[in-house]
């Protein structure tokens, strides 16, 4: 494999958490995303749905997880059905897995081919009370098209109407935000490999090169250190292009005198790295430019120190909120006048930072986890990424690391990252 799979243990402790979640006498069922189509015989590369990667680590199309474990045939209990391998897919496609790979791969030692599956489903439908299905209820979604869990769901519900349903998507959310730390691990792999990149653009930057040469130079060390890629579609803008927080056509020619934000992480073993730097093309920051990257950098690091276990999510987006409200007073951006006079639901500040600090990130780069004012938790991982967006004076700035929350200090996996200002102009004016 391209990368280096974890290991079985640790998916069969994460199917142990979900199934202690269930109802009694509950059947759960979890698929692989479809491969979606582009046009004529095209498609996407496949992009394996992450909660079955989450519980089995298969990470191949067409596979089926059912999770059963009251069922009165043992072999029930934890089943995993394939897509046949044979001579003609090895030939085409390469071999898909075997029962063999597949037992040592997910812990599973029901492997059956997807001939089986209605058999079997009838089986176990007629001894399953719940059904447990996942639906989209991550906060963010916001995409009409049907995924091949919905059309199972939608089958399953049209045929076996008699059944309870049951929603995983809530313990699903629960479990995964905690990561265990053979997680952590992979996820600093895909933290050094996001650092790596960061490394060739530094040297790379100069005033003339385009928005797409730096993102180049990250994929090819991205794929170079095994990586499949970005994690999300980068976004590297200069000068004003900064202020678009959504910004991905990096299209335009960096010029003398620019800053450059660059959001940009790999991907390692399906687990996300989101990270955030800005650098001056010409690799000196002007005073301005200082003066507003390192108000960011003072809310990053302080916001980071917030993230402790038993802090609750909102009260830390309060309380990022009043660091930013002095910085942006100190900058001149806002005045007390304005903050006096502001509307609790919009609060000054957010006329130049207008997005959260943080988000859970893992096999998601918006991962899943509650966002319902619970407490933060031990073993939790948040991206932390201020920013100040000054499109009148074209220059936008964020920095964002990734952190997992301890105990005591909180472990910061892209510390690797230089975010400095003198280390980031003695790095580019050395030229590594
Ligand atoms: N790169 C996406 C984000 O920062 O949330
Ligand atoms: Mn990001
Ligand atoms: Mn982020």
């Amino acid at each position: 494999m391209r990368y280096e799979p974890l290991k079985s243990d640790l998916y069969a402790r994460h199917r142990a958490r979900f199934t202690a979640t269930l109802k009694p006498n509950s059947v759960a069922f979890f698929n692989s995303s479809d491969i979606y189509p582009t046009s004529a015989d095209g498609s996407f590369p496949f992009k394996q749905a992450t909660d079955i990667l989450w519980l089995s680590g298969v990470d191949q199309e067409e596979s089926i997880l059912v999770l059963f474990p009251n069922a009165p045939k043992p072999e029930q209990r934890e089943m995993l059905f394939l897509v046949e391998t044979n001579d003609l897919i090895a030939r085409w496609e390469g071999a898909k897995l075997s029962k063999d790979e597949a037992r040592a791969l997910s812990g599973i030692q029901s492997i059956h081919w997807l001939s089986d599956f209605e058999r079997v489903l009838r089986d176990v439908m007629a001894h399953a009370h719940h059904v447990y299905l996942l639906g989209h209820e991550h906060i963010r979604r916001n995409n009409p098209v049907e995924t091949r869990e919905d059309r199972f769901g939608a089958d399953l519900r049209r045929r076996f109407p008699n059944h309870e349903y049951e929603r995983s998507a809530p313990a699903m959310n629960l479990l995964r935000a905690v990561k265990d730390p053979e997680e952590v691990a992979i996820m600093q792999v895909a933290a050094d490999i996001t650092a790596a990149g960061y490394g060739r653009v530094m040297r790379f930057l100069k005033p003339g090169v385009w928005e797409y040469e730096l993102e180049a130079e990250f994929l090819h060390e991205f794929v170079r250190l095994r990586s499949h890629g970005f994690a999300y579609t980068p976004i590297i803008g200069s000068g004003a292009n900064a202020c678009v927080l959504h910004y991905i056509t990096n299209d335009a020619q960096v010029h003398d005198g620019d800053m450059v934000l660059f959001d940009v992480g790999a991907v390692y073993g399906n687990y996300a790295c989101d990270v955030t730097r800005c650098f001056p093309a010409n690799g000196r920051f002007t005073p301005r430019q200082r003066q507003v990257y390192e108000a960011v950098l003072r809310v990053e690091k302080a916001a980071m120190n917030l993230l402790k276990p038993g802090v609750r999510l909102p009260d830390y987006h309060v309380q990022v909120g009043e660091l930013m409200t002095e910085e942006l007073i100190g900058l001149g951006l806002i005045t007390r006048e304005d903050v006096a006079h502001q509307d609790p639901a919009w609060p000054a500040y957010k006329k130049y930072f207008m997005h959260g600090t943080s988000h859970y990130l893992g096999l998601d780069v918006h991962d899943y986890g509650p966002w319902d004012g619970s407490e933060i938790k031990e073993g939790m991982v948040f991206t932390v990424e201020p920013g100040i967006y000054i499109p009148e004076e074209g220059l936008g700035i964020r920095i964002e690391d990734d952190i997992v929350v301890t105990k005591g200090e909180p472990i910061n996996l892209t510390k690797a990252i230089p975010k400095e200002v003198d280390e980031i102009e003695r790095i580019m004016a050395s030229g590594n």
